[in-house]
């Protein structure tokens, strides 16, 4: 939610903040501003619309020039999108220029306090009342920017990261986080400042990830000066990270989009993810940051996955892999709802936290309410560095990559990837699995990456499948078991990307309600691929056939009977059902992908979505 970029330097800060932008871009596109300072003046350009409007109007407009500069692409929280509400925002005097990542939720009460003393607004942004309480602190205080920002931050409630500078100090850009992540970039003689690492990758490998509530002061000829809001305590040495990223991981390498990108990466980014972690033929699963607490999942009474969105739904396959295997009983929440409830949690409960970004607020929260009532949280995150991987006790990386299409893909499958693999881990120790069964399934897992890339060649198919509905009004997507949360993934992935309504059900549910929506204009997607319900899953499919509606079947290659029944079938290699998601998922993917494209949508920032969830 909101990408901010910023660049101190000797270079001409435009093209990198620009390109920063359209690199952040997947956080927000309702607008986008930029703000450069040459020493002498500020000039600020901002537009409602995406990147590619900014820098129409820049170019066409203003010539752009400062060896200093921030930016901001916008996912609107207070007031509509619009070029006022867009970032930067000045404060009164016109003096400090600031880009916001967050919500301050006491913005009304200190605006009221502002104007009473005499300030104007002219955004509805909660922004721009912070930038005016920074300035009147620097004002009352007659402090400099660092320490105003302090004093000002301490009397805000809410989440950010912000970039300021002062007029009166053109070498220098002052930072601060809490609740949304901010990296600094180091460079020789330069800094970056960024909402990740994407903006600054081609010139710099270091970087140092604030901790929350922490600011900095980026101050050229300068170590970077990392403090604590709260006390003014300075953070001795901080950790300064050395960059996995590259350049080819962040662009199409020639697909149209980056949605199919990431689709047709999942046979790599799954072998990367168990790569040095599973070794199928001497038996062995090693997850460093499971070794160690072995234990605590071995005698668990129970597991609490919390998730949203597509992490959710990683976390409901989670839940039949972990009972199946390993016998421990499992609650998937919401982490959403899990964090305004009174949850009760004792100390023999796990708590296993999965999110792509690393970032999502509910998520993150649901960690702390859950680290506050005692309980050991494990995460399942992607992003290296990012907020949920530092704040749990533990945790497994996802070997994604960058997921840049807004629609969670390969996130989803790598997620399962890693949860499989702890399931088996944990099993083995608790001894709930045969040695034989063990191997098995390692072996399977192993020869997944050649099974997703066998059911990517179901795309042509796909097309012609995707020509016959993409003008559907509604779709259901069933599916039983394993495959019930893929039925769920399915219905999300349409939804959000091509604006058709979709629900996904038990298929066994369909007769308690759904059915009734059952007509001849009615496509139902049912994942109906060998599995201990097949023939349950077949006589679902006689109910739809007898209700006339359009029936397209994913089944096991060389299935005869569902390609008796079905309108359309789409084959997929035979997979044990434990895996079978993280191949059923995959012809789901490409067909919400093609509808999205035909019907002309913006597929990889479908509107009113970003890719990190940093607001509640
Ligand atoms: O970064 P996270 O995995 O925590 O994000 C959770 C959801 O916001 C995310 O999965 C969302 O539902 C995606 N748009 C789904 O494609």
């Amino acid at each position: 939610m909101c990408g901010i970029v910023g660049y101190i330097g000797k270079k001409d800060a435009y093209p990198i903040v620009l390109n920063g932008l359209k690199r952040l871009e997947y956080r927000g596109y309702d607008s986008a501003g930029i703000a450069l300072y040459d020493g002498k003046e500020i000039q600020l350009c901002k537009t409602q619309g995406k990147v590619s409007e900014l820098e129409a109007k820049a170019e066409k407009n203003i010539p752009l020039r400062g060896n200093l500069g921030i930016g901001h692409t916008r996912w609107a929280t207070h007031g509509v999108p619009n070029d006022v509400n867009s970032h930067p925002h000045y404060s009164n005097s016109g003096d400090l220029v600031i880009i916001h990542n967050g919500i301050i939720e006491n913005y009304s009460s200190i605006k009221k306090e502002l104007q009473n003393r005499g300030y104007t607004f002219t955004s509805d942004t909660d922004t721009e009342v912070l930038v005016n309480l920074i300035e009147e602190v620097k004002k009352q205080e007659d402090v400099k920017l660092g320490k105003a920002v302090q004093i000002a931050l301490n009397q805000v409630v809410g989440a950010y990261a912000i970039a300021v500078f002062d007029r009166n100090k053109p070498d220098e850009i002052v930072v601060a986080k809490l609740g949304s992540p901010l990296a600094i970039g180091i460079g020789d003689d330069e800094f970056f400042v960024a909402s990740d690492a994407t903006p600054f990758i081609e010139f710099t490998n270091n970087a140092i990830y604030l901790e929350d509530e922490e600011m900095a002061i980026v101050r050229l000829g300068r170590e970077v000066r990392v403090r604590k809001i709260k006390n003014d305590k300075l953070v001795e040495n901080p950790y300064v990270q050395e960059l996995q990223l590259n350049l080819e991981q962040i662009e199409k390498g020639g697909y149209e989009h980056f949605m199919l990108k990431e689709i047709y990466e999942q046979p790599k980014v799954i072998h990367d993810t168990y790569r040095g972690r599973l070794l199928a033929d001497q038996g062995i699963i090693r997850l460093g940051g499971l070794e160690d607490y072995i234990k605590k999942f071995v005698n668990a009474d129970r597991i609490i996955i919390v998730a949203c969105g597509t992490s959710w739904h990683a976390g409901l396959v989670a839940e039949y892999i972990f009972e199946d295997m390993a016998r421990i009983p499992v609650e998937v929440e919401y982490a959403s709802e899990f964090r305004y409830r009174n949850p009760i949690i004792t100390e023999n409960d796990v708590v296993i936290a999965i999110s792509q970004s690393g970032e999502t607020a509910d998520t993150l929260a649901a960690i702390k309410l859950a680290k506050e009532k005692g309980a050991f949280v494990y995460g399942v995150c992607n992003v290296v560095g990012s907020t949920i991987s530092r704040e749990t006790h533990s945790g497994t990386y996802t070997h994604a990559g960058p997921e840049i299409g807004v629609a969670s893909t390969k996130a989803f499958t790598t997620q399962i990837t890693v949860l499989t693999m702890m399931a088996l881990r944990i099993a083995k120790s608790k001894g709930t699995i045969s040695q034989s069964d063990y191997i098995k399934h390692l072996r399977e897992l192993d020869m997944i990456p050649d099974s997703v890339e066998e059911a990517l060649q179901g795309d042509e198919k796909i097309v012609e499948i995707a020509k016959v509905f993409k003008s559907a009004a509604n779709f259901l997507y069933l599916g039983r078991g394993y495959n019930f949360p893929v039925a769920l993934e399915g219905a999300l992935k349409l939804k959000e990307i091509s604006y058709i309504h979709a629900e996904g059900y038990p298929a066994a549910e369909m007769k308690h309600g759904p059915i009734a929506l059952i007509d001849e204009q009615m496509p139902v997607v049912v994942i109906a691929t060998n599995s201990n319900h097949y023939d349950k899953v077949v006589s679902n499919i006689e109910e739809i056939k007898a209700r006339k509606g359009k029936i397209i079947a994913v089944v096991t290659e060389g299935d005869t009977t569902v390609r008796d029944l079905a309108d359309y079938i789409i084959e997929v290699p035979l997979t044990p059902e434990a895996l079978s998601p993280l191949i059923n998922t995959i012809p789901l993917q490409l067909l919400s992908y093609h509808i999205a494209v035909m019907l002309e949508k913006n597929v990889d920032q479908p509107r009113n979505l970003a890719k990190s969830v940093t607001v509640e």
